[in-house]
């Protein structure tokens, strides 16, 4: 049994949890399972964020919510995305995690699409307690713009900094961030981003905040402001959940230097 005393955050994307090429919220009912039991092998404290993949995005897009504030759409966004956080907390618990959904609309103030403020207090005290909270993409409210869509992969760097926490993986559907031949690359840094970025793009399905250009750019500027090394990883390949939260070094390093 392993025992962590610092919490790990553990993002799992959309592509792995649901089917994102479909055109409603479709769960993928095996690979949630698969994960749910790997995950309640690791005994430390820990932070899941969840993708919304076709829970989300598909109507993200229809609504144009990244284009404009849309009364119906946000509320028919934000139904389905905690209809699949619900699901990733139902499958969790089954397996002896004390899961909790926080959804971000209810705690979190966006201004232009970025976090202006989240309520975390609630978060601690679940950490403190040895519940693990599970947050998740969704649309919040934003000063600026009414509303936005904020993605999970923004809430992960957000919540390192804020709550301290350095160990932080983000579980996709690739082997990590695929160079021109489609290996994966071993290390990404703000130095080695410039020559590797015309490589990395947005996502091969609907997906309205970036896709891995996206998840890249918000662990490099958290390198680069809090010195912290994150890893992308492939979470639909058995066990690698497993490996990352058992410390291991496993898929794509975004880190502030070179590592020697
Ligand atoms: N260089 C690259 N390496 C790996 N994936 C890439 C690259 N360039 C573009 N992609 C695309 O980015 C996708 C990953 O981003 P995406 O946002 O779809 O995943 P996710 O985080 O699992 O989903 P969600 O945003 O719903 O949580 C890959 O599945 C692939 O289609
Ligand atoms: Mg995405």
């Amino acid at each position: 049994m392993i025992v962590s005393t610092e919490p790990v955050i553990l993002k799992l994307g959309g592509s792995v949890i649901t089917d994102k090429g479909a055109d409603e919220g479709i769960v993928r009912e095996a690979d949630l399972l698969r994960i749910a039991r790997e995950v309640s092998e690791f005994r430390g404290k820990m932070i899941i964020v969840h993708g919304a993949g076709s829970f989300g995005h598909t109507y993200a897009k229809k609504y144009r919510l990244d284009m404009n504030f849309d009364p119906e759409g946000v509320i028919i966004t934000h139904e389905s995305v905690k209809k699949l956080a619900s699901r990733v907390v139902d499958s969790l618990n089954r397996f002896g995690i004390r899961a909790v959904a926080v959804h971000p609309m209810g705690c979190t103030v966006c201004r232009k699409g970025r976090i202006e403020s989240m309520y975390l207090d609630n978060i601690k005290l679940m950490l403190k307690n040895n519940l693990v909270p599970v947050l998740h993409g969704d649309v919040v409210m934003d000063l600026e713009l009414g509303a936005c869509v904020l993605s999970g992969d923004q809430i992960v760097p957000y919540l390192a900094k804020e709550l301290g926490i350095t160990r932080l993986g983000l579980g996709s559907a690739e082997d990590g961030v695929l160079d021109k031949d489609g290996k994966p690359l071993p290390e990404i840094t703000p130095e080695k981003f410039e020559n590797l970025k015309r490589y990395i793009g947005g996502s091969g399905s609907t997906d309205v905040t970036g896709g891995m250009l996206g998840k890249v750019q918000e662990l490099l500027e958290l390198s680069k402001t809090s010195c912290i090394t994150s890893y992308i990883f492939n979470a639909g390949k058995a066990d690698n959940i497993n490996r990352f939260l058992n410390g291991e070094s496993i898929g794509t390093r975004i880190s502030p230097d070179e590592r020697v």
